[in-house]
């Protein structure tokens, strides 16, 4: 059966500070965000009842809102509680959480000084993102790379930057691909085109340094529990020639959460010994209620904004 579209569901959404059923959480169609792309959003999920690092994913959404160049008109702490209302309201312990914010439909044009800013938090049961995510997916090379920190705003979770994720991710499954792999704007190798990437070879394991994408708070999370394990971490610059002399390969994220890598383009990969072991360890934390913050969480940003006013 197909599954039911996002805006036919049962449940509730909380939208700027209140609750609204599930259908009725709409927008006028002359909304900035719609048009210009000025949202900001985060992806969680709540394991058996707790978001797994919720703080960091409210700090982060206050981040990529004033890279944005607007404030969120509510504290972390107050995003925090309205997500956790929004799980428990809703009814499932275990949800993908969606928290987003974007300017309104006060003004229609590309300056906005002055826009209304809107919040909106949903939560939905979500299996993995990957289907037979086990057997490892097939990545091919995006057609679009990511663009260079003076072109865009690369740390910020903006909806305008998964343009040219959603043309490579497309475009991947157009060919039978599940995902496809983002080199950013010099060729080096950069993400997939919604989760971060990982290669071992001889137990090290090798990540690209994050200058020029999202910094994945799953991402942080592995190199935390690798270290853990005593296990060498390199962050560092990767060539796509190298692509061949890894053994194994997976990607991280709130959605992907590890996922094995099988294949890039025909080199081949085995999930194997370390990829299980940071997967075990990963499912061990994230259903840990309360997991103690492995990560550093980003800057802490104005707690309240000072001229945006709630809708
Ligand atoms: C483009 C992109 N990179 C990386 C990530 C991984 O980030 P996180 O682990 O914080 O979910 C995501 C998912 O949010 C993403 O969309």
């Amino acid at each position: 059966m197909a599954e039911a579209p996002f805006h036919d569901r049962d449940g509730f959404i909380w939208m700027n500070g209140t609750f609204r059923p599930w259908r009725e959480a709409n927008l006028h169609v002359l909304t900035h965000g719609l048009h210009y792309a000025s949202s900001v959003f985060e992806g969680e999920r709540a394991y058996d009842g707790a978001i797994f690092k919720s703080r960091e994913h409210s700090q982060r959404l206050h981040l990529s809102a004033k890279l944005m160049g607007f404030e969120i008109p509510y504290s972390v702490e107050e995003l925090d509680r309205a997500k956790q209302e929004t799980v428990n309201k809703n009814g499932n312990p275990s949800s993908y959480v969606r928290a987003i914010a974007w300017r309104g439909s006060d003004k229609l044009g590309v300056s906005t000084p002055q826009s209304t800013i809107n919040v909106a938090i949903a939560a939905w049961p979500w299996g993995d993102y990957f289907a037979d995510k086990m057997k490892g997916i097939k990545l091919c090379i995006a057609p679009w790379r990511r663009p260079s920190p003076d072109t865009a705003p690369c740390n910020a979770k903006a909806a305008g930057l998964y343009m040219i994720c959603t043309l490579s991710k497309n475009a991947a499954e157009a060919n039978g691909f599940q995902d496809a792999l983002m080199m950013d704007w010099r060729g080096q190798v950069a993400e997939a085109t919604g989760a971060n990437i990982f290669f071992v070879r001889d137990g090290v394991l090798h990540t690209p340094y994050p200058d020029a994408f999202l910094n994945g708070l799953t991402r942080q999370t592995v190199i935390a529990l690798a270290k853990q394990r005593k296990m060498e971490v390199q962050e560092r610059a990767i060539w796509p020639t190298e692509l061949g002399t890894f053994e194994e390969c997976f990607l991280t994220g709130s959605a992907a959460e590890i996922t094995p890598v099988a294949e890039i383009a025909g080199i081949k990969y085995k999930p194997g010994r370390v990829t299980e072991q940071l997967m075990a360890d990963f499912s061990a934390l994230v259903r840990r209620k309360n997991a103690p913050s492995t990560v550093a969480a980003p800057a802490r940003v104005a707690k309240k904004a000072a001229s945006a006013k709630r809708k």
